[in-house]
């Protein structure tokens, strides 16, 4: 349990994955806002700004998404390890780059699953990935023409489907507090 400053807080890594539009963003900036409210450092590593700048050269087959991974889960433990409660937001489609994001990070990782059907995330298409790829205009897009694997062992999983970001992000940070990252009143605030 963290009970001192920012200098005395143990770090960890919460890595929210799950299907394009399944709310990773949404969730990732309302769970950073918290833990900022209370006086956690945070960062967050959002799939796409951090893709640009990581890996632009990279594509998405599952080579590159793999390799696109590590590089993020080593940053993740850099930070992790200095303090910061640091969030990842990547759909993270395959079970191999999740396992070796658990193990690259090491110290205190958090998988958690937006679980949300695919029909809610095309209705919701926040970027038009959706339309776009079934237009073909794009290829080997989660969820259409590339898998989503499913999560075979996730520490928490969120219906993003029928639960508000809000309430998600309590959940999570009650399954942080009980994990004994955070205080639990920062959950239940
Ligand atoms: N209960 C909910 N939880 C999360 N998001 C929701 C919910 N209900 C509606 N939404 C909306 O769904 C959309 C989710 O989009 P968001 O960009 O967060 O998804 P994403 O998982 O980051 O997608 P991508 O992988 O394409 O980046 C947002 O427009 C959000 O407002
Ligand atoms: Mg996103």
């Amino acid at each position: 349990m963290q009970t001192g400053g920012p200098a005395e807080r143990k770090g960890f890594v919460v890595w929210l994955e799950g299907l394009p539009g399944s709310g990773k963003t949404t969730l990732s900036q309302t769970l950073g806002e918290r833990l900022r409210s209370a006086g956690w450092k945070v960062e967050i590593l959002d799939g796409d700004a951090v893709r640009q700048m990581f890996s632009p050269e990279l594509g998405f087959t599952r080579k590159d998404r793999e390799f696109h991974a590590r590089r993020v889960s080593y940053v993740a433990r850099m930070l992790a390890r200095n303090g910061v409660a640091t969030i990842v937001a990547m759909v993270t489609p395959y079970e191999t780059s999740r396992q070796a994001a658990r193990a690259d990070v090491e110290i205190a990782f958090e998988e958690v699953w937006l679980r949300c059907p695919i029909e809610v995330c095309r209705a919701r298409d926040p970027k038009g990935l959706y339309r776009r790829a079934d237009g073909g205009e794009i290829h080997r897009m989660t969820g259409v023409d590339d898998p989503f694997e499913e999560p075979l062992n996730p520490d928490l999983i969120v219906d993003t489907a029928n639960v508000t970001p809000a309430k998600s992000a309590s959940r999570i940070l009650e399954h942080l507090a009980n994990r004994g990252y955070i205080q639990r009143v920062l959950a239940t605030a």
